[in-house]
């Protein structure tokens, strides 16, 4: 086991993955993580990574001490200068940016790699004096870029192998865990689901155990895998709050209640969820509306059964490092629809607390779950709510199915669907005037808008071939009626956000 130290910033996610596709098992903890637990998790090998201008007070040297190899990327250095002295300048000023760092191949971090690496890094910060017992194991022009003291086993490298793009950086990383560290390839995913099964037979016994299933990727996986631990004792309850996408309901109960043969409560409940949503325009509003009454309609579910003692949640990896490693996290508000209340008397079951999204998915394959599943595209809890702007009523919510599922299909023919990250179609609270056979029309307009991101924190419009646009408009207004306008979102994010709510 590998452990990482965040500085804070994006880099560590990114290690983490690579390190589990290393298949090593990885976990990241805060920087200042307590050192006693650090030793009690008995890593084969420490990674501190960061990016921050801020200075630290409290790093905690005594890493250095437990008889384990480090690494050091980036801003984790600091760690070592705290230690072992040494300093770094911010003389450069060139920021983030891909440089040709030249490296000393007898280091074990460096064996078999090309001399020159294309490497990401902050070029306002390389060594400006080696600390003492290191020495330089790569360089930018003149200036010292990595260090290393092999007889501790211990790293500095300033720039970030994990960074896609940057050359041989895997390479790198597999040399600090396989020749530095001696790590075993031992993670793999078939194991992970075995032992999850047994962990969770274990601990339900003979209890129940209920499951809220929105049929979104984590949810689903989530629940297939407690099923087949549990079996019948696993209750799902999958809420029709009124606002999903053209025949979501049916794949939803289609693919658990029919082909996992899953314990599959379906509530109805369009009628109760519009009726709260009359007349309210303001987004925030609408989403605890819908988010208050998800809540309600489970409970009601909850209180009809009885003996249930887990809550399943389909948490994963980086929910828990998002959430700031509060460490007493009960249930996290924005998961699933709505987010459950925090003060239902539950364990919890969080099966996939420990995997990071596409080791999720593969899960979900290995379960036999199907790809229209697992690889779908993040939906919003409040689902249309906030894909039809201003107030809710059935006829946009109908507008806005038939348009979206026309976008989605076009989408699918033009073999587009695996290349952008996140599409869809939203209705907006005007109409306008157009025209058709001489006549006049007034009527309503579609939002197309189609993202490709990462993380879904940035974004970029999606630069849909117009040939394509063109037949998505032409279709959506001769099949969808009372649409007479069509339009296509080119903004990023930021200045706007995925949603338009
Ligand atoms: P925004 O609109 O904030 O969306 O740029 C970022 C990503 O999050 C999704 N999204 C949500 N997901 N509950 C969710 O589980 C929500 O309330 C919610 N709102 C937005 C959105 O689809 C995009 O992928």
């Amino acid at each position: 086991m590998i452990l990482i130290l965040d500085l804070g910033g994006k880099y560590s996610n990114s290690l983490g993955k690579r390190i589990r596709q290393s298949k090593v098992y990885c976990e990241i903890v805060p920087y200042n993580h307590p050192i006693e637990e650090i030793k009690s998790k008995k890593p084969e090998g420490i990674i501190i990574v960061g990016e921050s201008d801020k200075e630290f007070s409290d790093l905690n040297t005594d890493v250095f001490n437990l008889g384990i190899p480090v690494m050091a990327i980036g801003y984790g250095t600091r760690f070592i200068e705290e230690a072992f002295g040494g300093s770094s300048t911010k003389s450069l000023g060139n920021g983030y940016n891909f440089e040709s760092v030249h490296v000393d191949r007898e280091s074990p971090i460096f064996n078999g790699m090309k001399e020159n690496l294309n490497m990401w890094m902050d070029m306002d910060c390389v060594f400006e004096t080696i600390p003492e017992g290191f020495e330089k194991i790569a360089e930018l022009g003149s200036n010292v870029v990595a260090i290393g003291k092999e007889d501790s086993k211990i790293y500095g490298v300033k720039f970030h192998p994990e960074v896609e793009g940057s050359t041989d950086g895997e390479y790198i990383i597999d040399n600090f865990l396989f020749k530095v560290c001696n790590c075993d390839k031992s993670w793999n995913l078939e194991e992970f689901i075995a032992n999850s099964i047994e962990e969770i037979r274990r601990k339900v016994g003979q209890k129940k155990a209920l499951c809220a299933l929105s049929g979104g990727v984590d949810s689903s996986v989530a629940a297939v895998l407690v099923h087949k631990a549990i079996g019948d004792k696993l209750v799902c309850v999958f809420v029709d709050h009124g606002l999903l996408r053209k025949n979501e309901k049916e794949q939803v109960i289609d693919t658990f209640r029919e082909k996992f043969h899953m314990n599959l409560i379906a509530v109805d409940a369009k009628v109760r969820f519009l009726s709260k949503l009359k007349g309210v325009t303001d987004p925030e509003e609408k989403r605890k509306i819908i988010g208050e009454e998800f809540i309600r309609v489970f409970e009601e579910e909850k209180n009809k059964l009885t003996d249930i003692d887990f809550l399943v949640q389909g948490t994963i990896y980086p929910d828990i490092i998002e959430s700031g490693f509060d460490g007493n996290r009960v249930v996290k508000s924005h998961h699933n629809v709505g987010g459950l209340p925090e003060d239902m008397d539950f364990q919890l079951i969080e099966p996939l607390r420990q995997l990071f999204k596409d080791e999720v998915r593969e899960v979900g394959r290995l379960l036999g779950i199907s790809e229209e599943i697992v690889n779908r595209q993040p939906f919003p809890g409040p689902g249309l709510g906030v894909r039809v702007l201003g107030e809710v009523t059935e006829e946009k919510l109908e507008i806005l199915r038939e348009a979206d599922h026309i976008f989605r299909e076009e989408i699918d023919k033009a073999n587009l669907k695996d290349k952008i990250w996140q599409y869809f179609a939203a209705i907006p609270d005007i109409r306008s005037v157009g025209v058709i056979d001489g006549e006049r029309t007034y009527n309503y307009t579609i939002i197309l808008r189609a993202v490709n991101s990462v993380d879904a924190m940035t974004a970029t419009w999606a630069r849909i071939p117009l040939e394509v646009l063109d037949k998505i408009s032409k279709r959506i207004t001769s099949e969808v009626p009372r649409v007479n306008r069509v339009v296509y979102d080119i903004t990023d994010k930021p200045p706007a956000t995925i949603e338009w709510e």
